[in-house]
C-alpha cells in the first residue's frame, strides 16, 4: 500500500519526504486554507503551490477544483493542471464525486467532469466517495484515483445514533452492535466502505486506485491496508505516530545501555 500526505502544509511535506516512505499528497480547500491562515504573513499562492509541487517531485499532488458545473470544473481543472504541472510533473486533479447540494440540482456534475478530463489524460482523484456504486461511477468515468472518506463515514453513524466521540477515536471495522442504527445503507464503518470499494473493481477489473481518505488513527492505516487499499492519504499527526511503541522506546533504551565500546569503535 502506498501511503500519501493528507496536507497542504509545505513545512510536513518537506518534512515527510525526508524519511523515504511517502508517495504521494492530497490537498482539498479546507487543508489549503488551514496551512494559508497558519502562515500570517500574506503568502504568494501560487508560489506556495508550486513549493509544494517540487518538495513533492516525482509522486503525485492532488489539487482540487472549487467549480460545481462540469463544463467549468473541466475548465478549471485544465487550467489547474496546465498552469502547475509544468513545475514538477506531477499534477492531479481532484473532483467531487456529485456536487449538488441537494437532491434537486444536476447530480451528474462530477462526473461528467472526471469523464472530461480523463479523455484528455489529466488524471482525476474522484472525492467525497461515501458509497461503492460512487466508487464504480467514478471508475467507468476514467478516475485514476478514487477516495472513499473512511473517517466521515464513522462519524455520520455514530452521529445518527447520537454517540459523542472525538475526531481521532478508533471506530470499530466490523462496526457498532447494539445501537440502533447499525450501518448506512449495508456500510458498517468507514473501513468496511473502503473493502467493498476494492473488491468492486477487483471484482470488475477496473483500473483505478483506491485511497482510503479520512482517516484520523493508526488502526484505521492498518486496517486500510488489510483491506487492501490501494493507497492511504494520512494527515501529519498520524503519520507520526505509525513508527511509535512503547516497547521499540524500551528496547531501544536497553540496547543503548548495554552496547559494548570496543564494538562501537569498529571502523
Ligand atoms: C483527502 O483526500 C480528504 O480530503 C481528507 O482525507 C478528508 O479528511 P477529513 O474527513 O478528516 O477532513
Amino acid at each position: 500500500m502506498k501511503i500519501f500526505l493528507d496536507s497542504a502544509d509545505v513545512d510536513e511535506i518537506s518534512q515527510v519526504y525526508t524519511w523515504g516512505v511517502v508517495d504521494g499528497i492530497t490537498t482539498n480547500p479546507s487543508l489549503l486554507k488551514i496551512a494559508v491562515d497558519k502562515r500570517k504573513e500574506s503568502i504568494d499562492l501560487e508560489i506556495y503551490i508550486r513549493t509544494i509541487l517540487k518538495a513533492a517531485k516525482g509522486t503525485p499532488v492532488s489539487l482540487e477544483v472549487t467549480e460545481t458545473q462540469a463544463d467549468k470544473m473541466f475548465e478549471q481543472g485544465k487550467k489547474l493542471f496546465k498552469f502547475f504541472n509544468h513545475t514538477a510533473k506531477n499534477v492531479c486533479i481532484k473532483i467531487p464525486i456529485n456536487t449538488a447540494i441537494d437532491n434537486e440540482g444536476s447530480q451528474f456534475e462530477g462526473l461528467k467532469a472526471i469523464k472530461l478530463l480523463s479523455k484528455e489524460k489529466i488524471p482525476v482523484n474522484a472525492t467525497l466517495i461515501f458509497t461503492p456504486e460512487q466508487a464504480l461511477m467514478a471508475a467507468k468515468a476514467g478516475a485514476k484515483y478514487i477516495s472513499p472518506f473512511a473517517g466521515r463515514i464513522d462519524d455520520f453513524i455514530r452521529d445518527q445514533n447520537k454517540i459523542k466521540y472525538n475526531k481521532t477515536d478508533y471506530f470499530p471495522a466490523e462496526g457498532l452492535n447494539n445501537v440502533e442504527i447499525k450501518d448506512d445503507n449495508g456500510i458498517v464503518s468507514g473501513i468496511d466502505l473502503v473493502k467493498k470499494c476494492v473488491d468492486i473493481l477487483k471484482i470488475h477489473k477496473l483500473n483505478s486506485e483506491i485511497i482510503a481518505a479520512s482517516l484520523r488513527n493508526t488502526r484505521q492505516v492498518r486496517e486500510a491496508a488489510l483491506a487492501g487499499a490501494h493507497i492511504a492519504t494520512v494527515p501529519y499527526p498520524v503519520i507520526t505516530e505509525l513508527i511509535k511503541h512503547k516497547k521499540t522506546v524500551d528496547g531501544m533504551k536497553k540496547f543503548i545501555e548495554d552496547i559494548v565500546p570496543e564494538y562501537a569503535n569498529f571502523k
